[in-house]
């Protein structure tokens, strides 16, 4: 028995049929989009775009909105092949699980939880810093003791383990609530298009591409590995400034893949999670390019503000109500993304333990609210601590690691399944299989180069830590492992 055992997509299916850990299939293609759309937009477009603009592209940061799209396009496609072949709960790990084996499998679910548990603290904190403004500009000041950055961050705390309770009721219920803030959300979004469309001057598109300036002076451990290990320096503006940009802005996109993890709650997999993904992709990239259009074409790309760069735009044309009525929408719509993040990981985690690779009583599904009650419960906990108790900085980056080392291993296994298994139903394949799958990976692991050297140094901890806990706890008794012993376990290919 080696480390590289792969489960067949059939096991994979059945053991999701086992009415004991089985989730309620009750999400249209619809939900789905609403659900990918409620976890993408968010902290990436209110705050991380005006930053990219002031420091790193000028207008142009619009190209760079496009360069992440096709990036996470190209894995969009791979991830709808594997969704729509397996449609299983657990995303990216159980397609893995199927084609590059356990040990991979594993990582890659290791991977996802770095991405989904620190991206709901991250967006935890963020909605907190919104919350405050918000409340200040309507007379009531957060105390100093609890505010954010103070050290403890109990807006952050209360609002995390709300959501917990939410998401523990039933995913419909809160998918209910997921619908009224997503449409809060775009609307806020349209709000910034439209009414800012009539401050634009197009004195500010020029020049649209800023010269390159020097790279920005950071620590050796800020510096990116690119730089660290080839000597490629990141210019400011230019075209570098275009692409580092792009590496930034990765972020506002992160959450599309997470429309994967609910497979197993969809009414028809096959054909819904396809459009769940892709649809997604499009309407988030049609409105982020459009509102950097509008938002550099408002101000000068030099005055934008590093954050609240929406709001502060339309202060700085004198509209300060429009600006209060868009930190609200920022309050609605990043709780989406913490909420929808949270039932990712809760997810991935149930995948993970149904296979046993983790406690397998963890995966029992509650049988009133029919979701991984015990699971969500933890998840709650550790989300919360993180959000109110880590200092705020730059846990973002590990985030955008964590998804990107996901996509590409997601996007080798795309080739790798159709040669293994041929003969399997695909009903959405990829076109231009294996050169666009080999591409979305070097995509994505050039992006992988371009973070801080420290990210990458703390990833390679956090996976060291994920190989311990496979190699001591799931190595021995994984389901798989174990098949040869339990009856019930139907055959398995080894490779
Ligand atoms: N894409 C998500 C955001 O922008 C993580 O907040």
């Amino acid at each position: 028995m080696s480390v590289m055992r792969t489960k067949s997509i059939e096991q994979s299916i059945r053991e999701g049929d086992d009415p004991e850990y089985q989730l309620k299939k009750r999400l249209t293609a619809l939900d789905l989009t609403v659900f990918g759309v409620g976890v993408v937009i968010g902290a990436g477009i209110f705050t991380v775009a005006g930053r990219a603009a002031n420091q790193l592209a000028g207008p142009s940061v619009i190209i760079s909105f496009i360069i992440a799209a096709l990036v996470c396009g190209l894995a969009a496609l791979c991830y709808a092949e594997f969704a729509s072949t397996v449609p299983v709960s657990g995303s990216a790990y159980t397609f893995s699980y199927t084609s590059l084996g356990e040990l991979v499998a594993w990582i890659i679910g290791w991977d996802l939880l770095l991405e989904l548990l620190l991206g709901a603290s991250v967006v935890a904190q963020g909605w907190s810093a919104y919350f405050e403004i918000f409340m200040g500009n309507i007379g009531f000041d957060i105390p100093d003791a609890v505010a954010p950055g103070s050290g403890f961050d109990l807006a952050a705390l209360v609002l995390v383990l709300i959501l917990t309770a939410l998401v523990s009721i039933g995913i419909k219920e809160s998918m209910r609530v997921n619908l009224v803030l997503v449409a809060i959300k775009v609307f806020i979004v349209l709000f910034v298009i439209f009414a800012g469309l009539a401050y634009i001057k197009s004195a500010n598109y020029s020049p649209f591409i800023p010269a390159a300036g020097p790279p920005r002076e950071v620590s050796a451990a800020e510096t990116p590995l690119l730089q660290t290990l080839f000597g490629l320096e990141q210019t400011t503006f230019g075209v570098m400034g275009i692409f580092a940009a792009a590496s930034l802005v990765f972020f506002a996109y992160i959450g599309f893949d997470v429309v994967a993890t609910t497979a197993e709650e969809a009414k028809n997999p096959q054909r819904d999670l396809p459009i769940g993904i892709i649809a997604t992709l499009v309407i988030c990239t049609i409105l982020y390019c459009v509102t950097a259009l509008v938002l550099t074409g408002m101000v000068p790309y030099d005055q934008i503000e590093s954050s609240g760069a929406l709001a502060a735009a339309f202060e700085s044309v004198g509209k300060t109500g429009y600006a209060t009525l868009i930190s609200a929408g920022a309050v609605a719509g990043l709780t989406t993304v913490v909420m929808t993040l949270m039932i990712g990981a809760s997810r991935v985690i149930f995948a993970m333990s149904r296979d046993w690779l983790l406690p397998r009583q963890l995966a029992k599904v509650n049988p009133k609210t029919g979701t991984p009650l015990r699971i969500t419960i933890i998840i709650g906990v550790a989300v919360a601590i993180t959000a109110a108790f880590t200092p705020v900085g730059k846990l973002e980056y590990m985030v955008n690691i964590g998804t990107l080392a996901a996509f590409t291993l997601v996007s080798i296994a795309v080739p790798v399944l159709r040669r293994k298994r041929p003969d399997i139903h695909r009903p959405f394949k990829v076109p231009f299989s294996p050169v666009l799958p080999i591409l979305a990976a070097l995509a994505s692991f050039y992006l992988m180069l371009t973070l801080p050297t420290e990210t990458w140094i703390r990833f390679i901890v956090w996976m060291a830590l994920g190989f311990v806990i496979y190699f001591i706890y799931g190595y021995k008794r994984s389901r798989l492992a174990g098949s040869s012993r339990e009856e019930d376990v139907p055959s398995m290919t080894s490779t």
